[in-house]
């Protein structure tokens, strides 16, 4: 029988474990013998590497995290290890792999590929949603969300208050979180590494803002810009507002996986398989303008991932209005 694993790698999202559902039920479907790598590439190099069955993955679909682990691997970095890696696939027999992973994970698989030439289709999963090629990777819906509610409880004590709340969202140098939260919650400010900002003229806004009658601040800030606290501390002596500060953290990682995600997760894993049985043997399951389509993993690679147009001019009018 046909050999297909799975992997997770680096930043787990909501939505791994609906995908690793929908692995095993569909390669059974296919007359695919499924297997789980577990730990991520660190995994694949130590061999925890085991057949998976329908047992494993009930009950999870609607669980945060990834039952097979994640892991970043510094090893796979590293010519001696990928080839250990190889070698334990090759022992069993396994001649395909779906990653479930982001930026690095996929750079990861791109030279493994060239190396080795096993057959392989990545899933682009990251809340940063920062994949060069793709609109959309798994866990970002689920994120949103998170943050989403986290910035609605917020708004109820800041509307309470005369205060400033200054909210960092993750997504590492990408401001694709943050801009698309503060276009959804109303937020006043948000700050990004792709948007040019000045202090200087949101200060002279704001204060007639006050004047108008504004009794409290939302602002969302991308942790890429490293600057949450100074912002806290400007509304302070600036506006002159008392202020807060709330790093959402890591809960942004972890929940229930949204409707969207789960089918998301499906539709991924479901195209994924399908790839590799119809030979495509190196690419990237990709979404964009409400399609599937795949790409090249060197196309994904090639370039850094830059925000649609559009979604930025909307960011830059949020801080000129
Ligand atoms: O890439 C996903 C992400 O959650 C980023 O948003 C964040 O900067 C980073 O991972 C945190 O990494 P770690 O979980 O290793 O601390």
């Amino acid at each position: 029988m046909n050999k297909i694993a799975i992997l997770c790698s680096g930043g787990d999202v909501s939505g791994m474990n609906p995908a690793i559902k929908r692995f095993v039920e569909y390669s059974f479907n296919q007359g695919l013998e499924p297997y789980f790598v577990y730990g991520g590439y660190e995994g694949l190099i130590d061999n925890i590497i085991k057949k998976a069955v329908y047992s494993d993955v009930t009950g999870i679909i609607h669980r945060g995290g990834t039952k097979i682990y994640s892991a970043r691997s510094t090893r796979f970095t590293e010519k001696k290890y990928r080839q250990i890696a190889a070698d334990n696939l090759n022992a069993l027999g396994i001649d395909k792999l779906i990653i479930l992973g982001g930026d690095g994970s996929l750079r990861g698989i791109d030279i493994f590929f060239q190396e080795h030439n096993i057959a392989f289709c990545g899933i682009p999963s990251t809340i940063d949603n920062d994949i060069n090629g793709t609109q959309y990777c798994l866990g970002v819906d689920t994120a949103l969300n998170v943050i989403k509610m986290a910035t609605d409880n917020i708004r109820d004590t800041a509307s309470s208050f005369k205060r400033a709340f200054v909210i960092e969202v993750m997504g590492r140098d990408c401001g694709y979180l943050a801009l698309v939260s503060a276009l959804t919650s109303g937020a006043e400010m948000c700050l990004i590494p792709e948007i040019a900002y000045d202090l200087d003229s949101l200060k002279k806004r704001y204060l007639k803002e006050v004047e108008q009658g504004r009794n409290y601040f939302i602002a969302i800030i991308a942790e890429g810009l490293g600057n949450t606290k100074e912002i806290s501390s400007w509304f302070e002596t600036e506006i002159g507002f008392e202020s807060r500060v709330t790093t959402l953290g890591h809960i942004q990682r972890g929940g229930n996986p949204t409707v969207r995600e789960r089918l998301m997760a499906y539709q991924f894993t479901t195209y994924a398989i399908d790839a590799l049985l119809s030979g495509k043997r190196n690419t990237v399951i990709c979404y964009n303008n409400a399609n599937f389509d795949f790409k090249y993993i060197n196309e994904i690679n090639e370039k850094t991932y830059e925000i649609d147009k559009d979604l930025l001019a909307l960011g830059k009018s949020l801080l000129q209005k």
